[in-house]
């Protein structure tokens, strides 16, 4: 699509980070928003801000990871504005909050999976059908990570992230069989500044007071994850990460990349494809 102008925009997790990023560059392009968010009082306050600098905003508290609330979001986009011409599935929690495949409880396993990998499938599951029956150009974009495309350090976010590439390449190739003007993409982001690292503020009421790992200490493992919510914390800032998206909407790229040092994390990517191709064990990393 080249012209965002009037059409229409449900994004997830639109309340803060990355989805309010692009909340931000869907308003400036003159599109109308439905901003989705588990957090009611940040909704609310990115909805107010958006509406004050002139866009056409419907917030809808919903939990991804509920199919019925995914269903109703849908059902109140199209109801308020007819059509809907970008879905952004990008809600997401983790990740250094996401725990370990061997220390993760299964209550963690479920959060991440329910949100990250449930919220996606919802997503997909429910507005496809409509995008495809609309039969106008349309984009899903679904937030993976560069985490999707390498193995290990981040845990079970990792193994969320992996299954977010592989939905999204999959939905790319049933698509590009069919005769549409739907078209899916995956957004790469490296480190985003954005409150990602206090995701745990959205862990569900039922789980709040469950511990996020069992006693199972991997050496080296905390100390990288404190690091790592530092590299999050200077990372990149949610609008350049938006800039990208739309630039990458327009040029019809599948792989939406952000950062431009990822070259080094293409060291890892081919890393991992040599260990494929050569049957040879994973490469381990250190944690650095
Ligand atoms: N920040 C990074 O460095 C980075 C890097 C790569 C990918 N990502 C991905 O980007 C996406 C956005 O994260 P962010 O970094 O902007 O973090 P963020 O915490 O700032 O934003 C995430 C948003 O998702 C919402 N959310 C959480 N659970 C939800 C649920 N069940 N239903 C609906 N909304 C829910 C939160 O309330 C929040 O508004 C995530 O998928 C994340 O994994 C982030």
């Amino acid at each position: 699509m080249q012209e965002f102008q009037g059409k229409v925009a449900v994004i997830t997790g639109g309340a803060s980070g990355i989805g309010l990023g692009l909340a931000r560059q869907a308003a400036a392009e003159g599109m109308r928003l439905v901003l989705a968010d588990v957090e009611q009082e940040a909704l609310d306050a990115a909805a107010a801000e958006l509406r004050a600098g002139g866009a056409e905003v419907l917030p809808l508290r919903t939990d991804v990871s509920r199919l019925e609330d995914v269903e109703a979001l849908a059902e109140q986009a199209w109801a308020r504005f007819g059509a809907v011409h970008l879905l952004c599935n990008n809600a997401g929690v983790g990740s250094a909050v996401a725990g370990s495949v061997l220390a993760g409880t299964l209550a963690n396993w479920q959060w991440l999976l329910g949100v990250n990998l449930w919220g996606v499938i919802h997503g997909v599951h429910v507005f496809a059908p409509r995008l495809l029956e609309q039969n106008e150009p349309a984009h899903i974009v679904n937030t993976a990570s560069i985490a999707g495309l390498i193995a290990g350090h981040l845990g079970i976010y990792t193994v969320s992230k992996h299954a977010v590439v592989a939905l999204s390449e999959t939905l790319h190739e049933e698509l590009s069989r069919m005769d549409t003007m739907l078209q899916a993409h995956v957004l790469l982001p490296g480190p985003v500044a954005t409150a990602l690292t206090g995701a745990r503020r959205n862990r569900p009421a039922a789980i709040a007071h469950e511990p996020d790992e069992r006693d199972i200490e991997i050496p080296g493992r905390r100390e990288w994850l404190a690091g790592h919510s530092t590299t999050i914390e200077n990372g990149m800032d949610p609008a350049e990460v938006a800039e990208h998206t739309f630039t990458a909407l327009r040029e019809g790229r599948f792989y939406i990349y952000t950062h431009p040092w990822q070259q080094s994390h293409m060291a890892l990517i081919g890393q991992r494809c040599a260990d494929l191709l050569t049957a040879r064990n994973p490469h381990v990393h250190p944690y650095a």
